[in-house]
């Protein structure tokens, strides 16, 4: 009853003529039925990327934005100059922006805020460190995040929300979290949004896994029961790979 969502995150990758040609790559090939592709890139390819896309079934995404819309805030974004680009999603708290950019998570739940005022779909990213793992803190560090992200989000608003979980020490490193251990973590996501919103609504939001998802390992990760779809760094920048990641969400 979810639809999967997988989600492509370039980071800081991708010229505007590599953006174009990947696209031209990809073009009716990562666009399969009942699975929702998203390709967030660099603030710079957006508006080709948007114009690429017109026609077709993927969605556009940044990976971040600032909360205000309008200010002396030199170097940043807005959600409402995001909308202006005819972007649908945006990323949210990756933890590279926890740890290089100070990201918090009262920036975070600020960010989700004015994507929603500005009728962007946020992708909300939570996950614990190689240190937390270790201190058996995983689910304590999901808690904190997801609740805080979510703080003062209407009911209507957070059914949309889709939440990436991104172990950190999994992310770029080849060490995937095995499928069941991600299951077992986006579960317990899954509850905490229960606990916030109901049993419809935890039914109803797509929380993916992230962190090195590729061709060979994302049907392991779709065939659990709560994980929705990957987002998905390294593995997304090659246009075959990123196919077969949305093939292999079926
Ligand atoms: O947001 C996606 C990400 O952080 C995972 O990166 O390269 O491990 O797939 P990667």
């Amino acid at each position: 009853m979810r639809t999967p969502i997988i989600a492509g995150n370039w980071k800081m990758f991708k010229t505007i003529p590599e953006a174009e040609a990947f696209f031209e790559d990809i073009k009716g090939k990562a666009e399969v039925e009942g699975v929702e592709t998203v390709i967030c890139a660099p603030f710079t390819t957006l508006p080709a990327l948007v114009k690429a896309a017109k026609g077709t079934s993927i969605k556009i995404g940044a990976q971040n934005l600032h909360f205000e819309d309008n200010g002396a805030f030199t170097g940043e974004i807005s959600g409402l100059m995001l909308k202006d680009l005819g972007v649908d999603y945006v990323v949210i708290g990756h933890s590279e922006r926890r740890q290089y950019f100070n990201e918090t998570d009262e920036t975070v739940n600020k960010k989700v805020h004015a994507a929603f005022r500005h009728g962007l779909l946020p992708i909300v990213c939570v996950g614990e460190s190689l240190e937390e793992r270790e201190g058996d803190r995983t689910k304590d560090v999901c808690k904190v995040q997801t609740e805080a992200a979510f703080a003062g989000v209407p009911a209507d608003q957070a059914v949309h929300v889709v939440i990436a979980y991104e172990p950190v020490w999994a992310i770029g490193t080849g060490k995937s979290s095995t499928s069941e251990d991600a299951n077992e973590v986006i579960a317990y996501i899954r509850e905490l949004v229960k606990g916030m919103y109901g049993e419809t609504t935890a039914s109803q939001v797509r929380i993916q896994y992230g962190g090195s998802v590729k061709p060979e390992n994302v049907t392991e990760y779709m065939g659990q029961q709560d994980i929705d779809g990957a987002l998905v760094g390294g593995a997304s920048l090659q246009p075959a790979s990123f196919i077969q990641l949305v093939e292999g969400a079926k």
